[in-house]
């Protein structure tokens, strides 16, 4: 927290030089004190131990910035039941980042558009089964179409991005 703050106000020490004094600064630091005020969410995951592509997946989203926090575990279903994954959209590994449950091989793009956004009526998305060509999933010359798809508490769904 206390990194956090110093390099919030070094930054904000930099945007007040560049701009000066005047409109241009009164308009700018709101902004940047809104965009530098809020931590990223946690991202936690939970994956059988056994997984390969689970572990290739979170290699996707170390590789793209994020820190997720990883957890093995048996009862894979059991999780999926209590975090209102539908069945039809289940995979392998189920994350958890900020408010949203996050099914399968999504792409970390997509996770931190859902984030950015914080679309209301879903708690969260997924990629149903094991696309050839999603993150963690790479087959050498295959990458197939796939959806990511957001699902609300009651089960019904739609469309969040098409690959
Ligand atoms: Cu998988
Ligand atoms: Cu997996």
């Amino acid at each position: 927290m206390h990194r956090d703050m110093m390099t919030r106000r070094a930054w904000m020490a930099m945007l007040a030089k560049a701009a000066g004094a005047g409109a241009l600064l009164n308009a700018v630091l709101p902004l940047a004190s809104h965009a530098m005020g809020s931590a990223p969410p946690r991202l936690t995951v939970y994956k059988d131990p056994s997984c390969g592509c689970c572990t290739k997946w979170v290699a996707h989203l170390r590789a793209a910035g994020l820190h997720p926090d990883v957890h093995d575990r048996s009862d894979m279903d059991t999780l999926k039941d209590s975090l209102g994954v539908p069945t039809s959209l289940r995979s392998c590994h189920t994350a958890i980042v900020g408010r949203y449950v996050i099914e399968g091989h999504v792409p970390a793009a997509d996770m931190q558009r859902l984030v950015a956004t914080a679309p209301k009526g879903i708690i969260g998305v997924a990629v149903p089964g094991m696309p050839a060509g999603s993150p963690g999933m790479e087959v050498p010359g295959r990458a197939d179409r796939f959806d990511v798809i957001a699902f609300a508490s009651d089960g019904t769904t739609k469309l969040f991005a098409h690959h």
